[in-house]
């Protein structure tokens, strides 16, 4: 474990509990999990390219050429997840569901998946104390007043500090007025919004060779940062944050381009004829540079330290988080039980922007986490 005066805390690392499993392994179209002959794990099919790859290769595949990722026991076991964290020595997890989440759950259902889901995650936690906090997962195709009282049911989980969220909202994308009042639910209960990518673009824009050339690099590395980028410039642009000004948002993948593009983003507001005709590029605009300082944190899922230094610039280095995403990208050519570069190349990266043992480094590998997201110990835990 890290050193008495800082903890090591990683707030991108997901599970799928079991009772998700059994959903996911009962359906017929992605997101699904389906087994193969032949094969030792079965498989985690949701990415729309993965589907077209499903279709082609039928039931009974040579395992070599099989869609979608091997489900292991890292997806699933909290031992194997306490092992990942002991293998690399982080000392807090804050897990979370990954995508898409409950996002294609049918309506009637998702208010009972969503309790039994959180529950499962408040379980794990609590056979952890101290080294497990989560973002519970939100029923959004429920009816309103359901959607609501979940968070009600979330806020009174002890070791539950926000909630993920994918990009879709209600179906509208997270510029939908009707999602105002789900914002200031979660920001009355300081509650924080995990954002994370999973639909990406559209699979046209990676070209015919993609599917079968390409395997998941552009969605992945190109997609998924792009997704997040423009679910927050919608944000901006549609006065959320003024909205629920004490909405804090975390953004996977270090805010995909947001640090990178947000003086494009200034300069194009600040030149658009509509949006000054209409009066919204007065003095008193919060620009999109302020709201990234002031309702943003970023993961530091970014792989090196050039994204990380210009996260860092954009945001601060008090609102950076540590993580790993694991159990995705897991290393191919070692042994899955021993070190994965997730780990390796963000904290290289983070020691290479801050200074190996820095009081920066320090706040991004653990110590912002564990301010943000009061991720305090009781008396119990000691
Ligand atoms: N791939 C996914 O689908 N989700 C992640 O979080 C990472 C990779
Ligand atoms: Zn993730």
């Amino acid at each position: 474990m890290g050193s008495p005066e800082f903890r090591v805390v990683d707030v991108h690392t997901h599970m799928y509990p079991p009772a998700y499993v059994q959903i996911l392994e009962s359906r017929t179209t992605i997101p699904l999990i389906r087994r193969f002959a032949g094969a030792a794990d079965p498989r985690y099919i949701i990415l729309p390219a993965e589907a077209e790859a499903l279709e082609r290769v039928g039931e009974d595949a040579s395992s070599s050429h099989l869609p979608g990722r091997p489900v292991t026991s890292h997806y699933s076991s909290l031992a194997q997840k306490l092992h990942f964290m002991d293998t690399h020595k982080i000392d807090i997890s804050v897990i979370s569901l990954a995508n898409p989440w409950l996002d294609f759950v049918p309506s009637p259902e998702a208010g009972e998946t969503a309790k039994s889901v959180n529950q499962e995650f408040s379980n794990m936690c609590g056979d952890a104390p101290g080294r497990l906090y989560f973002f519970g997962a939100l029923p959004l195709t429920a009816p309103p007043e359901v959607l609501l009282a979940s968070i009600d049911n979330i806020k009174g989980l002890r070791y539950c500090r926000g909630v993920i969220l994918g990009t879709s909202g209600l179906g509208k994308g997270l510029d939908d007025p009707a999602l105002i009042p789900v914002f200031k639910a979660l920001a009355a209960n300081g509650l924080t919004v995990f954002l994370h990518p999973h639909y990406g673009l559209p699979s046209e824009v990676w070209g015919p060779r993609a599917t079968e050339e390409y395997g998941h690099v552009l969605p992945l590395a190109l997609g998924f940062p792009m997704e997040t980028t423009i679910a927050v410039a919608r944000m901006y642009l549609a006065g959320v944050f003024e909205e629920v000004p004490d909405l804090r948002m975390l953004l996977a993948h270090s805010g995909g381009t947001l640090p990178f593009l947000a003086g494009r983003i200034e300069s194009c507001v600040v030149h658009d004829g509509h949006l000054v005709r209409e009066g919204k590029v007065g003095p008193k605009r919060r620009t999109i540079w302020q709201v990234l300082k002031e309702q943003v944190y970023l993961d530091a899922v970014i792989y090196s330290e050039v994204g990380l230094k210009a996260a860092i610039d954009a945001s601060g280095v008090d609102r950076l988080m540590f993580g790993t995403d694991h159990p995705f990208f897991p290393p191919l050519t070692s042994d899955e039980q021993g070190e994965w570069e997730s780990m390796t190349w963000n904290s290289e990266a983070v020691k290479k922007a801050l200074g190996d043992g820095s009081d920066g480094a320090k706040a991004v590998l653990g110590n912002n986490a564990v301010e943000v997201l009061r991720l305090y110990k009781t008396a119990q835990e000691d």
